[in-house]
């Protein structure tokens, strides 16, 4: 592999990705790794990635020195190179012009890097500081208007430095000086693929998880569907997943899970239907939060109850993502965190983790779903609430109301997916608001529920905007809804971005 040392850029994570990209396996590490654990780990080349710190500011961080001795190939991108430079006793000051953006690099040597590529070609920058000049034994590669060095190496060493971002989209050639890194410099092959990340992965959670018995709680969603399959693949039977039905899931969607699982992967799967429970707890409740917390406190008894039935477990196994470690900033933890992704589950439930998934991004986990064999239907499912339904029927959460909002998102999944815009919109399901009105239908008055579409596109759901669906499938949908759902008479399509809307109404 080659490792990104994280000195906590903000497109860090990218790098490790387009590393990925190009069939090298690669991860972030922090930057206080040792040069022994790096050779243990027989990597192949080590990345030092962007930061917000300088330098020469006192506490800021550091490698261990005797990673430049190991004569593995090292690149260092943004911070990264302006360390190289200070470790080799080269002057880093604070630029007089502040390079933020498109910039033009000229290449000013044949390192290795740039074989190919134009003389004068388009990057990313993004910095403050600035090497002046190359230490003693580098080489100047490029610069800008106002970087003297904008890239430099000492190709003896197998250190190569760069001040803008490859890995950013804008550096036009960037990904080609990565390819250039890792495959003429570190020497990699680039064979890795997510299917040797299956065989490595298996791998990995035999060997630590040994013939303990592994329990996994079930959602459905892509990344607990995902990171089961993998468990199962590595311990079999040994495996058993839990999967709590709170009747607050979309139509048909308990079958499909007990389908994909039970039936098809032929997977442990208990599955508990506490319908009944939740419905009687949310019972003439109607304060939004009020219903997240009932919902997440029953999950964790419904949990805690019934996975104590099931035996004893040494590990619960995870659909945790990258992205998730980042955002929370635990690396290992042997208590499970509140913010899990089914509920929060108790602090003092004392499992060991297993989080397969823990270095991949969404659409990477998508890939392994594929490559595991898992459907479409649910490799691609969009986002879910762990509280469901209930948090999309304002005001108080009856039977009837399940089922009217159950059918008529179903009709909403059914037209988007028809109309071929379903990986394109984030999320898209229908919400009932607590309003019945007026309307008319075969001459007759009625008075029936308006049903209000919300769909969003987004990256991670932190922020949205409302996705622009063309009027001919609004219109599809608005009959579709009235027509094909009873107790229905009006549509309304929620025209609000997050912020200062969010995606769920409660
Ligand atoms: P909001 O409504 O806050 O939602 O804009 C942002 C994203 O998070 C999802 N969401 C949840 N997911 N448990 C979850 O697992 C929850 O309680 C929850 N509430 C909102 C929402 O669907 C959207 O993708």
């Amino acid at each position: 592999s080659v490792v990104v040392l994280d000195f906590g850029g903000q497109y860090n994570q990218l790098i490790t990705r387009r590393i990925r990209e190009l069939n090298v396996y690669s991860e972030l590490l922090p930057p206080t790794v040792t040069a022994d654990r790096l050779k243990e780990m027989g990597v192949k080349g080590v990345v030092f990635s962007g930061g917000p710190n300088s330098v020469y500011a006192e506490g800021s961080p550091k490698v261990d020195p005797a990673i430049f001795e190991l004569g593995v190939p090292i690149l260092g991108i943004c911070y990264g190179m302006q360390l190289i430079a200070h470790h080799f006793e080269a002057k880093v000051e604070r630029a007089a012009v502040r390079e933020y953006g498109k910039a033009m690099i000229e290449v000013r040597s044949d390192s290795i890097l740039y074989k190919n590529q134009p003389g004068e070609q388009q990057v990313w920058m993004s910095h403050s500081d600035l090497v002046l000049a190359p230490p003693a034994g580098f080489q100047v590669d490029a610069s800008t208007e106002h970087a003297p060095v904008a890239a430099m190496s000492s190709p003896d060493r197998k250190i190569y430095a760069v001040q803008f971002h490859p890995e950013v989209n804008h550096s036009i050639h960037g990904q080609e000086m990565l390819r250039n890194f890792l495959y003429e410099v570190c020497g990699c092959r680039g064979e890795w693929t997510m299917g040797s990340y299956v065989d490595e992965a298996i791998a990995d959670i035999r060997s630590v998880v040994g013939g303990k018995k592994v329990l996994c709680a079930l959602s459905g969603g892509v990344d607990s569907s995902v990171a089961a399959v993998l468990v199962h693949r590595a311990i079999g039977d040994n495996l058993t997943c839990m999967f709590v039905d709170h009747g607050l899931l979309r139509k048909n969607e308990a079958d499909l899970v007990m389908q994909t699982f039970a039936q098809e992967f032929h997977m442990n799967v208990v599955k508990i239907d506490a319908k009944e429970r939740f419905l009687a707890r949310l019972a003439g409740v109607t304060d939004p939060e009020q219903k997240r917390k009932i919902i997440g406190e029953e999950f964790i008894r419904v949990f805690e109850e019934e996975s104590k039935k099931l035996g004893h477990f040494d590990y619960l196994a995870q659909g945790t993502l990258y992205t998730d470690i980042i955002e929370s900033g635990t690396a290992t933890a042997a208590t499970i965190k509140s913010h899990h992704n089914v509920g929060g589950l108790p602090e003092d439930m004392q499992f060991e983790l297993v989080e397969p998934l823990k270095t991949l991004f969404k659409d990477e986990v998508r890939a392994l779903g594929t490559e595991l064999g898992i459907a479409d239907e649910i490799v691609w499912r969009q986002p879910f609430p762990g509280p469901g339904l209930a948090i999309r029927i304002i005001g108080e959460v009856t039977e009837d109301k399940l089922d009217l909002l159950q059918e008529a998102d179903w009709v909403v999944r059914d037209e988007i997916k028809r109309s071929g815009l379903d990986r394109e919109i984030w999320q898209y399901f229908a919400v009932l608001p607590n309003i019945r009105s007026v309307g008319v239908m075969g001459d007759e008055r009625t008075y029936a529920y308006t049903i209000g579409i919300r769909a969003v596109t987004s990256k991670d759901g932190m922020t949205a905007d409302w996705a622009r669906i063309p009027f001919d499938v609004l219109e599809r949908l608005s009959t579709r809804l009235v027509n094909e759902v009873p107790h229905v008479n009006r549509v309304v399509y929620d025209i609000t971005s997050k912020p200062p809307a969010t995606i769920e109404w409660e």
